[in-house]
């Protein structure tokens, strides 16, 4: 099963935890979630309007579908 969820953050959400800074992924891309692994910096150069997909080794790809109305965290 799966899904597709749009991200738009472009990077972490960071929070003090036991006295550490801890920086949760908003980006979706991490393979550390829920934390941050630097994966965000791959959104760089994203165009406002255009989607986005990638891949394992992150490519990043262009969606040829919008996915008007698809949810977005
Ligand atoms: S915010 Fe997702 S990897 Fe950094």
């Amino acid at each position: 099963m799966a899904r597709i969820v749009k991200h738009t953050a472009q990077g972490p959400y960071k929070l003090e935890c036991g006295g550490e800074d801890k920086y949760i992924c908003r980006c979706g891309l991490s393979k550390n979630q829920p934390f941050c692994d630097g994966s965000h910096k791959l959104t760089n150069g994203e165009e406002e309007g255009k989607l986005y997909w990638y891949d394992d080794v992150g490519n990043r790809h262009e969606s040829a579908d919008g996915f008007a109305g698809i949810r977005q965290n």
